[in-house]
């Protein structure tokens, strides 16, 4: 097992990554944490497949533990349900030293995380990441939400977990296409800080597809490292770590417009990240082998790279109304080189409409 350590003063944590941990969880958090209770918030595929193993080893620490279930997709990451599960803690009688353990994707994590930022102004909450996704990225990292009509993240908080659980094993099960889309965000990751790590996903595309056990540990404990190290600098995003968002901007847009039905995230990040580097040729922050490069890698781990036929005005509207978008200025995350990136917020609509 793996143990890295997230830097943040009080709110540090650690992110445990291996194979067979979920049996283990109870007592990790015992090493850290006394709860009053338990309660696991997971789909009801995934409570089928890890829900009984997980909640066994808590309930083994003498902890009462419950399982409540939510509907899969990103439908669940509503104040619906988030009422509805206010609703059922206090049914439960939980009080500020329950524990929220959130095992699923981003999804759960998003979710919960939100739920324990909220619930009598802050419970504990233990992230255990099921897909690749949430493994590298939204389980790391304290952002929690849920969406609003107008927009996706629009309600939430910066709150850290007091551990992240993160069993490889897990990945076996995960469907193809949403093991392919967590890669995308691996790709992220040798983008904006790691050469020699992009160049490690170029060679061994054929062993990660394969999940060869070695490889897998690499790239999720680098990935892991490398967000880690953003978010020690920068927790609330004040600026340097809007550098994970690369690819995100026009993600984001494809996501939306698209009415989150033809790509899941890490796709519509595959084809950001393809256009961001197109816009750094054409804004000449680097050369033109860069999206070559990139496309290439990403087309190896079965991604999609091109852009989908979207109406362009809506796509500029649709900037605007990036988070990261403040004074009607849009920011792009743009590449210098492999491994090195630059916030940039003074790309004009004819330079975006260009790379469209
Ligand atoms: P997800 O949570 O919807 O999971 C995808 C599907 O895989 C679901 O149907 C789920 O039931 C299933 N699944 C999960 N684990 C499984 C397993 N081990 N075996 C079989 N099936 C399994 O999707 P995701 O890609 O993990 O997360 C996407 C969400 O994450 C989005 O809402 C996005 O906004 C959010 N996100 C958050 C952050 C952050 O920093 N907080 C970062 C990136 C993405
Ligand atoms: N997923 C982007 C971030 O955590 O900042």
């Amino acid at each position: 097992m793996q143990r890295l350590n997230i830097d943040l003063g009080e709110r540090s944590y650690e992110i445990l990554i291996g194979p067979g941990i979920r049996r283990r969880a109870g007592e990790f958090l015992k090493a850290v944490f006394k709860p009053s209770r338990i309660v696991i918030i997971t789909h009801p595929s995934i409570n089928e497949l890890y829900g009984a193993e997980v909640a066994e080893n808590f309930a083994a620490q003498g902890w009462t533990t419950d399982i409540i279930e939510i509907p899969e997709g990103e439908s669940s990451k509503s104040l619906t349900q988030a009422e509805k599960l206010y609703d059922h803690l206090l049914e439960l009688n939980c009080d500020r030293k329950s524990v929220l353990v959130a095992l699923g994707g981003g999804v759960i994590g998003d979710l919960v995380g939100f739920i324990a930022a909220t619930y009598q102004r802050g419970i504990p909450f233990v992230q255990m990441p099921t897909t690749l996704l949430s493994q590298v990225d939204s389980s790391v990292g304290g952002k929690t939400a849920v969406n609003h009509p107008k927009g996706k993240n629009m309600i939430g908080a910066f709150y850290q977990p007091l551990l992240v659980v993160a069993d490889l094993e897990t990945l076996a099960t995960l469907p193809v296409r949403e093991y392919r889309a967590g890669l995308a965000e691996i790709v992220k990751y040798g983008v904006i800080s790691d050469a020699k790590f992009f160049e490690f996903l170029e060679t061994r595309h054929k062993d990660i597809l394969n999940l060869d056990h070695d490889c897998l540990s690499h790239i999720i404990e680098t990935s892991c490292a490398i967000k880690a190290e953003v978010v020690e600098k920068d927790e609330r995003e004040s600026h340097y770590r809007m550098i994970l968002n690369f690819g995100h901007t026009l993600g984001h847009v494809v996501e939306s417009l698209t009415g989150y039905t033809r790509y899941i995230h890490g796709e519509a990040v595959a084809i950001g990240m393809v256009r961001a580097a197109e816009l750094s040729v054409t804004m000449k922050r680097c050369s033109a082998e860069i999206p070559t490069r990139l496309k290439n890698l990403l087309l190896k781990l079965g991604l999609p790279v091109e852009m989908p036929d979207l109406d362009t005005s809506a796509v500029i509207e649709s900037l605007y109304h990036d988070k990261k978008t403040m004074n009607h200025k849009i920011k792009f995350i743009l590449v210098k080189e492999i491994g090195s990136i630059e916030i940039v917020d003074q790309v004009s609509e004819g330079e975006i409409l260009a790379i469209l």
